[in-house]
């Protein structure tokens, strides 16, 4: 699938989202390297703190189905506005696969960039960073 593709996958689902209080709808969509894709949303809570990104909602879903070692990760907002993932989702996202491309929005279309350019030291166990 294209970046642009992806991208647009992920806006498509963030209309799912449930952001009544943000206002925010967030989708994400992980790739695979057998080509599935799992698409997650935003979900709020009125308990604010309970709430849960996109990008993490999505990374559930995969590994619900036995998915290991996304290769892309897009994600968009419904209203189309750029969004990058959150410090958290970013330290999630690389415990699934540090080599993971982040596609978002840019002011000239789809950007692709490394997840380790936008986490370059996420915490480890393991002594393998
Ligand atoms: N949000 C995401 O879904 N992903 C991110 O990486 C950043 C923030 C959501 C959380 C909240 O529901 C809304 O956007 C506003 O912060």
């Amino acid at each position: 699938m294209s970046p642009a593709d992806l991208l647009a996958a992920a806006g498509r689902v963030a209309r799912n989202a449930h952001a009544p209080y943000s206002g925010i709808r967030v989708g994400a969509v992980l790739e695979y390297p057998d080509g599935r894709t799992f698409a997650g949303v935003n979900l709020e809570s009125a308990s604010y703190g309970l709430s849960i990104c996109a990008e993490r909602s999505a990374l559930a879903r995969a590994v619900t189905d036995g998915a290991e070692g996304p290769v892309r990760v897009a994600v968009a907002r419904a209203d189309g506005v750029p969004i990058l993932p959150c410090g958290a989702c970013r330290q999630l996202l690389s415990e699934a696969a540090r080599s993971m491309v982040v596609v978002h929005a840019g002011p000239d279309g789809p950007r692709e960039r490394p997840l380790g350019e936008l986490l370059p030291d996420p915490f480890l166990l393991e002594d393998d960073a």
